[in-house]
């Protein structure tokens, strides 16, 4: 018999993956409205009732923005709600592994590697160290994975790469901020990454991004160029979108690994995932 998968936040894009590409598990992926992670109760019942092998943790309030002017509500769910899994998950010896992020540091190192010490600069940041730090406590053999900017889900989703895209086929002209620069993490990569750490109970903290680093409008190019999309674009600073945007974000959300090696770049990373999802 399949073992049992739970993944939380079951509609988001990376439980999308899960959900795909992991059918050797039998995955159970609500989504909020069926497990609202918030409710310890809820939380505790599904978890006897159905007593998962593996828990990944991947449900968050990932708006940068809406965290910054929400903090509370980012603790709760960030951090609270994932310590208390952690521990539920420990009760009936659960694997468990949280997806956290490049955000968790400030972003004046030319990189960050995993025994970096973390500083986050803004309040999504801060709510997710603090749950890195929650479920390492209550679930000791916990993998946690930093991923960066995360591509991935269709033509529909709002995410950096298909907001550009939809954008890039209707107008001539487009602003893209160049002086913030990341990482790219395909979340069909990191997918198959936690797939391949489970059997070895992987534990502790692993970065994980394609090599290299690239700004939004290295991105939009590729994205622009691969598709042959006509329009122009502008590289502008990033106080050009300074009013739409709440939260600061770091100058840098480059990963780097001392546990591992990323050997694919993230030009051919960007490129796979607009042949797999986005022609
Ligand atoms: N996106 C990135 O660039 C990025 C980068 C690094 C790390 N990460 C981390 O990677 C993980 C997955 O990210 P993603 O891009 O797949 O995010 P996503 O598409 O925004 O999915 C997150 C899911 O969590 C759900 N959720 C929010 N509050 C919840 C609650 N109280 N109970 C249950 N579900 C709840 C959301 O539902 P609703 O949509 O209905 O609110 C959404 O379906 C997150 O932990 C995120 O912090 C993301």
């Amino acid at each position: 018999m399949r073992p049992k998968l739970l993944v939380t936040g079951g509609h988001g894009v990376l439980a999308g993956y899960v959900r795909r590409l992991m059918p050797h598990y039998q995955v159970i992926a609500p989504d909020k409205l069926e497990l609202d992670i918030t409710n310890d109760t809820a939380v505790t019942k599904l978890l006897n009732q159905e007593k998962p092998a593996v828990i990944i943790h991947a449900a968050a309030l990932t708006d940068v923005d809406y965290c910054q002017s929400h903090p509370e509500l980012a603790d709760q769910v960030n951090a609270r709600a994932s310590g208390q899994l952690a521990l539920a998950a420990e009760a009936i010896g659960a694997q468990f592994v949280y997806i956290s992020t490049a955000a968790v540091f400030n972003g004046r190192s030319e990189f960050s590697v995993e025994s970096d010490e973390p500083d986050p600069i803004n309040h999504y940041g801060r709510s997710k160290l603090a749950g890195e730090r929650l479920v390492a406590e209550f679930s000791p053999s916990a993998l946690i994975v930093r991923s960066a900017w995360l591509i991935g889900g269709g033509r529909e989703q709002r995410k950096f790469v298909a907001n550009i895209l939809r954008l890039a086929e209707t107008q001539t002209e487009l602003a893209v901020v160049n002086d913030k620069v990341g990482s790219l993490t395909y979340a069909r990569d990191l997918v198959e990454f936690i797939d391949r750490s489970l059997p070895s109970r992987l534990s502790g903290i692993y970065h994980f991004a394609s090599a290299g680093e690239c700004s939004r409008y290295d991105i939009a190019e590729c994205l622009v160029s691969t598709m042959q999309l006509p329009t122009r674009l502008v590289p502008v600073g990033s106080e050009f979108f300074a009013e739409s945007f709440a939260a600061p974000r770091p100058d840098r959300e480059v990963l780097r690994s001392i546990k591992h090696d990323f050997s694919i770049d993230w030009q051919t990373t960007l490129k796979q995932y607009i042949e797999d999802e986005l022609r």
